[in-house]
């Protein structure tokens, strides 16, 4: 496994939308695998493949409760409610913002075998599925964000983390 770069916001390759993966090979098995680790390395909850700089439809979900979710050509089949909180990228850095999403979303994936599966998200799950999905259509959440947050904001939330 490999560490890779993750691309930050003014890259092109972040507004790009992605094509489906048609070969579930020991490259996209490496792909995943190094994703896993970038994502561990960064501390992220989501990752998707075109913050590495591929343009598939491939993104990983780790928010903590069953280990790093893999999810190949991802839909959107089910959503409901509605929760507003906090959000940040791994490619836009220091920067958050408010963003409102569905509390409950129910997706369609392929595992990296190419088996079809459901998996269903809820709270911060629900969130970071929905914000990875929409990598994979070249949108990234500052474009939806209902505001980001000011300096002032932001350098309050650094002295929280660090009171931790
Ligand atoms: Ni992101």
């Amino acid at each position: 496994m490999a560490l890779r770069n993750i691309v930050t916001v003014g890259d092109s390759v972040l507004t790009k939308v992605c094509r489906p993966v048609v070969n579930f090979d020991r490259r996209l098995h490496i792909l995943l695998d190094d994703m896993a680790q970038t994502l561990e390395a960064a501390n992220g909850v989501g990752l998707a493949a075109p913050q590495v700089g591929i343009l598939r439809r491939a993104v990983l979900v780790d928010t903590g409760d069953h280990g790093v979710l893999e999810l190949i050509n991802p839909e959107i089949i089910e959503q409901s409610g509605e929760q507003t909180g906090l959000e940040g990228c791994l490619s836009v850095p220091g920067q958050y913002g408010i963003v409102t999403r569905p509390n409950v979303v129910k997706v369609r994936a392929q595992d990296r075998f190419g088996q079809w599966f459901e998996a269903e998200g809820e709270g911060l799950t629900a969130r970071c599925m929905c914000h990875e999905l929409a990598h994979l259509d070249g949108q990234l959440y500052t474009e939806v964000a209902d505001r980001m947050l000011t300096q002032e904001e932001l350098d309050e939330l650094m002295d929280e983390d660090e009171d931790e």
